[in-house]
């Protein structure tokens, strides 16, 4: 399978920097969009703000125990590692890679997709 040849977007210069909620998900904007940047036992998670099913803001949802996002609205579940709906509707979560380097917080997104087609 050939590597998908990604662009990496700053989102923060500091994880300090980016707000988070109780439940450990916090927006910050992709050039101009809003994104949800998730933390879930140490490990950083981006994905889309709106839910795929019908729209509910993820920004309010929340992790469950086994680190799955959960739409506030029907209580969906998804992957945060690679975005598939878990509870089986068939939905599917954009969700991208995060790089933490010393100059700061990173996204990255497949270079065949920089028109930000999920939004
Ligand atoms: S809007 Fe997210 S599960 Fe329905």
């Amino acid at each position: 399978m050939a590597t998908k040849e990604l662009i990496w977007e700053k989102v923060a210069n500091t994880k300090e920097e980016l707000v988070f909620a109780e439940n450990n998900i916090a927006v910050t904007e992709l050039n101009g969009k809003k994104i949800c940047i998730g933390i879930f036992n140490n490990e950083m998670f981006a994905f889309g703000y709106s839910c795929p099913h019908a729209g509910g803001i993820l920004a309010n949802g929340n992790f469950d125990s086994l680190g799955n996002i959960v739409c506030p609205i029907h209580r969906f579940k998804f992957c945060a590692h690679n975005g598939r709906n878990l509870s089986g509707e068939g939905y599917y979560l954009q969700h991208w890679p995060v790089a933490i380097k010393k100059d700061g917080i990173f996204i990255g997104i497949e270079k065949s997709k920089t028109w930000f087609p999920w939004f």
